[in-house]
């Protein structure tokens, strides 16, 4: 059977993640903080699916969180096939107003947990000579928005090294690049995104589909949606400073505090 690990498997983009290869009668390795949520979505799983489900609590802001998950990927006797690196999260505000131990912990979640847990990964993988990497990053990727774009845009160029690296040891890589997506992630940061408009938004079900179609079609970046595929087009051809303009604006929108 095929086993995939997902990280932020509890919530949003993860949970989608968890139900879309659950269906597809993948065993799950579930990993977030909250351990009693964490059951309660491996027992929904498991009834829904009659698929194995193992839950792994771990803070992969933590080194001892980021190394009891690099241990389940190196584990040959239960090998895992597909790993998803989607844990993520934001700051309210702009980089000036965000205390700084808060942007460093968003580095350590986005860029160390991702390249420890990848190098785990992709390591017992080539060995079998079989395995998929998702790492999950943001169009935020494209254009300058703060630790947080930046830490994307590394996602992004990480993962596509590594892609090249492994081309023809039968290990693949995908940097995932979605829009907004209606999840918990902006309430929990403290944003309020309630004033974007409805267009704005993406299913977190229709991103697992087209991240799944795009690694399909052995492509190392996808960005889901047509309209966010514009963005990104435009993005390529816009100033850097202006769209740096336009993202800050739309940062202190999201702090009512501003
Ligand atoms: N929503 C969007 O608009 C959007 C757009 C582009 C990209 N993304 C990216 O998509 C990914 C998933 O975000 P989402 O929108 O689905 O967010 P979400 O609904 O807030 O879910 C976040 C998940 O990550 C887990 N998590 C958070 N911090 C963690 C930590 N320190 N250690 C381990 N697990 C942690 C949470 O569970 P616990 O709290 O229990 O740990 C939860 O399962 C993130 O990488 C985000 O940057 C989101």
């Amino acid at each position: 059977m095929t086993t995939s690990l997902i990280t932020g498997a509890t919530s949003g983009i993860g949970a989608a993640f968890a139900r879309r290869l659950g269906a597809d009668g993948h065993g799950l390795v579930l990993v977030a903080r909250d351990e009693q949520r964490l059951a309660a979505t491996a027992a929904d799983l498991r009834q829904r699916y009659g698929v194995e489900v193992e839950v792994l609590p771990a803070d992969l802001t933590e080194d001892d969180g980021i190394a009891a998950v690099e241990a389940r990927l190196r584990d040959r006797a239960r090998p895992v096939d597909v790993l998803v690196n989607n844990a993520g999260a934001g700051n309210r505000g702009t980089f000036l107003d965000v205390p700084v131990a808060d942007e460093v912990r968003m580095l350590r979640l986005h860029c160390e947990a991702v390249l420890r847990l990848t190098a785990a990964a992709v390591g017992a993988m080539r060995e079998r000579r079989y395995g998929f990497v998702v790492n999950v990053a943001s169009v935020a990727a494209f254009m300058p928005r703060g630790t947080y774009g930046a830490s994307k845009a590394w996602v992004v160029r990480f993962t596509e090294g590594v892609a090249a690296e492994a081309a023809g040891s039968g290990v693949r890589l995908l940097a995932l690049c979605p829009g907004f997506v209606r999840t918990e992630f902006h309430a929990r940061a403290g944003m309020d995104a309630g004033r974007l408009p409805a267009v704005a938004w993406l299913d977190a079900d229709a991103v697992v589909t087209a991240c799944l179609r795009d690694l399909a079609l052995r492509r190392t970046v996808s960005v889901p949606s047509v309209r966010y595929k514009l963005v990104v087009a435009l993005a390529r051809h816009v100033p850097s400073r202006l769209y740096a303009a336009a993202s800050t604006r739309a940062g202190r929108r999201f702090d009512p505090k501003l």
